[in-house]
């Protein structure tokens, strides 16, 4: 594949950029005058976290925070951001769930090269969805995304969408001991299994926050699932919560039930309505709690429920002329034979391992598709773990599973549970080569990943 290299080399003299001062990383907002865009210069580099009281976490942020500066956008319009690498390694960013031009998708060797410590790499790309949404690199993601490299993308809904009140609240729990010192990303024996979990559990990078909310209003949650291998298990015993939006596309209001399940890369938007001043509720994961929301008088009247979120301009898959294809995930099995060279293969596609050190991967797509074409996927798990599988470039409509009941519904990530089969259908209309792949970052990078073409 043909890259242009967009980035230029070192010597960002003339920008204004002076990245690492003494008083850490900097970064630049600004909004262009009489255009109706955004404009972000966002720097990736070092930054020393606390993240256990009297210790130093050396983890990599976007912006000087990790999780990274919430960008901001609104429905139809460009975001341009101008990346710049003051990291030691390689990266790219990925702009996940995002329906966008190829060259912007952040894939390395695909979307484009990756980008150089010292070189910057200018985004820009149209925003057609309205939503929660996240980026983070596509490069090392095992470590590059575990030591902090992740960040919420919110674009705003045309119209106003009725919420006077929203908070984004990422989840992350970090691979960390008890003096805050990094611990394996991904070891053999977990990423054959369920993947490798971190130890501290954090939103927002803080753990086991209390975020205080205005009593009686109703308030978007934005719930981003920014974890390398953990499923979250929501619940909000005793609250009035409803969800709005899955994987940042609307749904008809439902209550929140008992627990919904959280793979990494999903997202959730949910209406709470605020309890009375003083009252506290708890944000679970199963039996755990992850923060505290209080509730604190407001002086505005109640709020009440808004309505629906509108659409997203989804083509709608039309399943009498549809083409169906299979996708069995299977467990491969060839633990760590010591000998064999390259990464470890643990999971496969339809027989095929990824290789994620094999540039040329991606030029073996293990299906291409034709443009406008209408298609079904029959996704089934072979193993006992669970899969959250992404589309890049394209959102899908999750028709029906044979596990559980499925209110139709347009995402990007759908967590394929154990051995369950799940029908997803959409209309290629994104000629590219998208990445089709498990969410749980060491099952992506020990084989769970290929290539889709849409020519
Ligand atoms: Cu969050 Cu390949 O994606
Ligand atoms: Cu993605
Ligand atoms: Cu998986």
């Amino acid at each position: 594949m043909k890259l242009t290299r967009r980035q230029v080399l070192a010597g960002l003299v003339g920008l204004g950029v002076a990245g690492l001062g003494a008083g850490g990383v900097r970064y630049w907002l600004g909004r262009p005058e009489n255009v109706a865009s955004h404009d972000y210069e966002l720097i990736a580099a070092p930054l020393d976290l606390e993240l256990v009281p009297g210790h130093k976490t050396p983890a990599w942020a976007y912006a000087g925070q990790a999780p990274g500066l919430e960008l901001r956008c609104r429905q139809g319009e460009r975001l341009r951001v101008r990346f710049i690498n003051k990291l030691e390694v390689p990266t790219t960013i990925h702009w996940h769930g995002i329906r966008l031009p190829l060259e912007m998708d952040g894939v390395p060797y695909v979307s484009q090269l990756p980008v150089l410590p010292g070189e910057y790499f200018d985004y820009d790309f149209i925003t057609p969805d309205a939503g929660s949404y996240w980026y983070h690199p596509h490069t090392a993601s095992s470590e590059q995304l575990g030591r902090g490299l992740v960040g919420p993308l919110i674009v705003e809904e045309r119209e106003s969408s009725g919420f006077a009140h929203e908070r984004t609240l990422c989840l992350k729990s970090w691979h960390i001991d008890e003096q805050g010192a990094f611990t394996d990303f991904s070891v053999p024996r977990e990423a054959a299994r369920e993947g490798t979990r971190g130890r501290l559990s954090s939103i927002n990078g803080v753990s086991l926050p209390t975020l205080e909310l205005p009593a009686g209003q109703v308030v978007r949650l934005r719930l981003i699932n920014v974890d390398n291998t953990i499923t979250y298990r929501l619940n909000l015993p005793g609250a009035e919560a409803r969800i709005y939006a899955l994987d940042g596309n609307p749904v008809a209001p439902r209550p929140l039930g008992k627990d919904y399940w959280l793979g990494p890369g999903m997202r959730l938007d949910l209406a709470l309505k605020v309890p009375a001043a003083g009252t506290e509720l708890s944000l679970r994961n199963g039996p755990l709690r992850l923060a505290t929301l209080k509730s604190l008088a407001s002086a505005q009247a109640a709020g009440d429920w808004p309505p629906a979120l509108p659409a997203n301009p989804v083509a709608e898959p039309d399943l009498s002329q549809a083409e169906t294809l299979r996708f069995n995930f299977e467990w491969a099995a060839l633990l760590a034979s010591p000998n064999q060279a390259g990464p470890a293969r643990y999971w496969q596609i339809n027989g095929q391992a990824w290789d994620i050190d094999d540039k040329a991967c991606a030029d073996r797509p293990i299906a291409t598709l034709k443009k406008d074409g209408h298609y079904i996927f029959v996704l089934r798990n072979m193993a006992q773990y669970q899969h959250p599988i992404h589309l890049h470039g394209m959102t899908f409509k999750v028709l029906d599973s044979d596990r559980r009941e499925i209110i139709p519904y347009f995402t990007d990530t759908y967590l394929l549970g154990k051995n369950e089969t799940a029908r997803i259908a959409f209309v290629a209309d994104n000629p590219g080569v998208w990445m089709f792949h498990c969410h749980v970052i060491d099952h992506m990078e020990t084989g769970l990943m290929a290539a889709i073409s849409v020519v």
